[in-house]
């Protein structure tokens, strides 16, 4: 679908959706559709829809009102993103190809039109492809959205909301592929496709190059996998030379079977989406590059298959860390942490970080704690966490600051090595974070989201259909745009 900014309108007849505020309707509009969405409750809150129809040239056009709420509102950009995405799922499968979406009506300036547009764009993607049965009335119609009535300015705005939208896409395509089609190998061959001519410099580190490097943690949750593991960097050096790099590192366990500690049969399907940190750093890179961001930024992916085999590790197995730690693998569903540690050493060993950040779908626990509102943020650094937690309200990516400390530190400990990679029954989701703690070196900020609710819905939101949801792409662009450019 593409949106079309234009002052003309279209000369075949279309469906025209306004955006009204609340308790507001188009000047000029039909008295008595104005009255029918009356009757039918409308009222203009944010989101909401009505639709009617005109007769127009003897024929019947249809004619739409979307809310965008209040417009004193303090959640207005999310109520504008809602009111874009809401008339694009309202006609995204309507059998209608063409729609004119007026914008004149609420009063928007330049950005607040770009966050409808970033609405619409974002609610529009769809993965159909392998739905080859899919009836002509369910299949997605809309192919062109002509805006009118932006403000002129919109152009610019437009421009960064569609980079955004790219690295949206692509966190939301990587999540949303099975695991027979994204696995380490081509997560990085679809990264590099995106990437191409884009001027990001990719990385890409094979077992070989791994094993050299004595990265055992993660090379042992790949080791029961027939794909080959991979450690994938994305450069961007869009800042002044010799500035330090921020940092984004994500899990990436393109499955998750929970190995030898095997998972049980429901549900396991949901763990092709445990690459979700991965994909939200290849698509915050991707909306960051495409805008040509000013200021040096690497994403690095530590990506692997957690399978059970002859060859897999085992529960009270000792591996030795890229750092030198040992750690003792009481539980091999206990795999991510083991593949970020080596991941955030080595991260910080080659680019020297100004500060790190990594993003993982770590533990059932931070479901349990936070539902699918917020994701889980533990930090090093109250200034880190109180910059991620702006541009998560920013980007309605949400976070909320979880605790860490030296009394959970010592749930870790091992007698055989020096730490275990799982705690006891309680606080599961802090026992991780500390255990990611004692790869950051002194004097690094570091922060660690646990996206675990965060990467899939089982309904559809206001920029995303049932599915991948593409959480994080937005908070990493809106972060370093907030505090490294
Ligand atoms: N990938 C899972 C965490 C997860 C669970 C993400 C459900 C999304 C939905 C992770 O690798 C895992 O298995 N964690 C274990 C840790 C436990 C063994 C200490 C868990 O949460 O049960
Ligand atoms: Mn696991
Ligand atoms: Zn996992």
């Amino acid at each position: 679908m593409q949106i079309v900014l234009t002052q003309a309108l279209p000369t075949q007849a279309a469906t025209v959706a306004t955006i009204v505020n609340q308790g507001t309707m188009p000047d000029g509009f039909d008295p008595v559709l104005a009255e029918g969405a009356k009757a039918s409750r409308f009222k203009g809150t944010a989101g909401q829809v009505f639709e009617g129809f005109t007769s127009s040239d003897g024929k019947a056009a249809r004619v739409a009102v979307v809310g965008a709420g209040e417009a004193s509102s303090d959640s207005r950009r999310h109520n504008l993103e809602r009111a874009g995405g809401a008339a694009i799922a309202k006609y995204l499968r309507s059998g209608e190809t063409e729609l004119i979406l007026d914008l004149s009506q609420a009063g928007l300036s330049a950005e607040d039109a770009g966050a409808v547009l970033l609405g619409a764009k974002l609610r529009s993607w769809a993965h159909d492809e392998y739905r080859t049965k899919l009836t002509s009335d369910k299949k997605i119609s809309l192919e062109t959205v002509h805006v009118v009535g932006a403000p002129e300015a919109t152009d610019a705005d437009w421009e960064r909301a569609a980079a955004i939208a790219r690295g949206v896409e692509l966190t939301k395509k990587l999540v949303t592929e099975p695991a027979n089609i994204v696995y380490p190998q081509s997560f990085v061959a679809l990264c590099k496709e995106a990437f191409a001519g884009t001027g990001a410099e990719l990385i890409v580190l094979g077992e070989a190059e791994m094993a050299e490097l004595g990265m055992g943690a993660l090379l042992g949750v790949g080791q029961g996998s027939r794909r080959e593991s991979q450690l994938l960097a994305i450069r961007w050096n869009g800042g002044n030379e010799g500035d330090k790099p921020s940092v984004f590192v994500g899990k990436g366990v393109t499955f998750d079977t929970g190995g030898i500690s095997i998972k049980p049969a429901p549900g396991m399907e949901d763990m092709k989406w445990d690459m979700g940190g991965a994909g939200a750093v290849a698509g915050g890179m991707l909306a960051l590059v495409s805008r040509k961001a000013k200021a040096n930024v690497v994403g690095v992916m530590g990506l692997v298959e957690n399978m059970p085999d002859g060859d897999a590790i085992r529960p009270g197995d000792v591996l030795t860390t890229m750092s030198g730690q040992t750690v003792e693998v009481l539980n091999t569903d206990a795999e991510g942490r083991l593949v970020l540690c080596d991941a955030l050493h080595w991260a910080q060993e080659t680019f020297d970080p100004a500060q790190v950040v990594d993003f993982a779908t770590l533990t059932g626990a931070m479901i349990v704690a936070l539902g699918n509102e917020h994701g889980g943020l533990f930090a090093n650094d109250d200034a880190l966490a109180d910059k991620l937690l702006a541009s998560g309200k920013a980007t309605n990516d949400k976070l909320w600051r979880m605790p860490i400390g030296p009394a959970y530190d010592k749930l870790i400990n091992s007698p055989i090595a020096d730490m275990k990679n799982i705690g006891g029954r309680w606080a599961g989701s802090i026992t991780a974070a500390q255990f990611l703690h004692r790869f950051i070196k002194k004097g690094t900020p570091w922060a660690h989201c646990d996206i675990a609710g965060m990467v899939w819905s089982d309904k559809p939101g206001a920029t995303h259909e049932k599915g991948a949801t593409g959480y994080g792409a937005r908070l990493i662009d809106q972060f370093v745009a907030d505090n490294a450019e």
